[in-house]
């Protein structure tokens, strides 16, 4: 037999796939499952890019092999993107990198970046693929505590007492997945400077600014972040096309010149159709968002309803397609999902797949249609 890397003892399979197998053999011996555990969007991409993928297809070369850096049409429309919709100036040539969605940037950003040992600050609870990548690189995952008192907004006054000499890398992700917290200007320009201060390199993941929230921000707006930060961008959340694999980052030539060498060795391309219809979607006008957010506003009033009627407690004010709620008392988060999906056939994410600092609360997804959440909520208020 063969073993396995020594890299893969630390990772574990991701809580989903092995929990959405129950969740199936539930729904396959008859229990109405209200699935309302996944960030998945349900909703269609916008028509028009489904006829530039189309038109795309027929396009003379479309099948051959794409350029590593994408279609110069692709990087232009996110540099247009970007100074639209962030006020953002960037140099589409050097500053702008398409990827196959930003997971993947998470990986290759990791594999460019960190030496084994290399420490990265990571925001707990967060985004689970952080640590997963970090460790998969021989890296050492340090995590800050968000906290609901604080706002979901890191410390930076305790992180300044703690010894940095070996962190290399601190991940940020606002809005913030899954408490649904906003960052704001101020919170940027203070994680710049800390970045500079102690020699980091800053990632904000940001692919949520678009859903439901009145004033989209990029930390790359602000002065000095080209510098010390990188920004990861989707088209996953923001115009449905999660199963598309697109996405880009940004930040200076410098670094996105090392991303690229570790890109440019892991595949070939990302297939032409693809992105010029992801070229479509970011130069849509802002009613593609609002109308977007109608349907996301209603979901949410719903939601907010079933958490409450759960016996949960959630603030109103949250970004993003999720609403993050504490679980009744006396339940751990793994075990209020247990008994809702036990007993009321409902299935929502438990807060500890996050991270520690999520235990004790559950995420409500809003990719689900205002007809499904009403049915979860009949079944408990009938
Ligand atoms: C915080 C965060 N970052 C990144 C991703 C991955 O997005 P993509 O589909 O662009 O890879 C997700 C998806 O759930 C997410 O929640």
């Amino acid at each position: 037999m063969i073993d396995q890397a020594t890299r893969l003892n630390h990772v574990e399979e991701y809580y989903f796939s092995t929990k959405l197998q129950e969740v199936r053999a539930l729904e396959a011996s008859g229990k109405p499952i209200v699935n309302l555990g996944i960030g998945s969007p349900d909703l269609p991409p916008p028509p028009q890019v489904l006829a530039g993928l189309n038109q795309a297809m027929v396009n003379p070369g479309a099948h051959q092999y794409q350029p590593y850096r994408g279609t110069a049409d692709f990087r232009k429309a996110i540099q247009e993107f970007y100074k639209n919709f962030y006020g953002v100036d960037l140099n589409s040539d050097s500053e702008i990198l398409p990827l196959m969605g930003s997971k993947e940037g998470i990986a290759h950003i990791s594999m460019a970046f960190l030496n084994e040992g290399d420490e990265v600050l990571i925001p707990n609870p967060g985004y689970p693929t952080y640590s997963s990548v970090t460790k998969l690189f021989g890296a050492k995952p340090v995590y800050y505590n968000l906290e609901e008192e604080r706002s979901w907004q890191p410390d930076l006054e305790e992180l300044e007492k703690r010894d940095l000499t070996n962190v290399k890398l601190m991940w940020v992700n606002y809005p913030h997945m899954p408490t649904g917290a906003s960052g704001s200007e101020d919170l940027f320009r203070n994680l710049i400077a800390f970045a500079k201060k102690h020699k980091i390199l800053i990632v904000n993941d940001n692919p949520y600014s678009f859903i439901l929230n009145e004033n989209p921000k990029s930390i790359l707006k602000e002065e000095g972040a080209m510098d010390v930060v990188l920004e990861l961008n989707s088209l996953s959340k923001s115009f449905n096309m999660a199963g598309w694999r697109i996405g880009m980052l940004c930040g200076s030539e410098k670094n996105i010149n090392s991303v690229l060498k570790v890109k440019s060795n892991m595949d070939s391309g990302m297939f032409f159709p693809i992105q010029a219809g992801a070229a479509t979607a970011l130069r849509l006008p802002v009613g593609w968002f609002s109308s977007q957010n109608e349907i996301y506003a209603r979901r949410k009033e719903n939601m907010l309803k079933l958490s409450a009627a759960l016996g949960c407690t959630s603030s109103k004010d949250q970004t993003g397609m999720f609403i993050w709620a504490k679980a009744p008392e006396g339940f751990t988060s793994e075990g209020f999902v247990d008994f809702l999906l036990h007993e009321h056939s409902i299935f929502i994410a438990p807060g500890f797949i996050f991270g520690s600092q999520g235990e004790g609360y559950v995420r409500f997804s809003l990719c689900a249609t205002e007809e499904k959440i009403q049915t979860a909520l009949k079944r408990i208020k009938p």
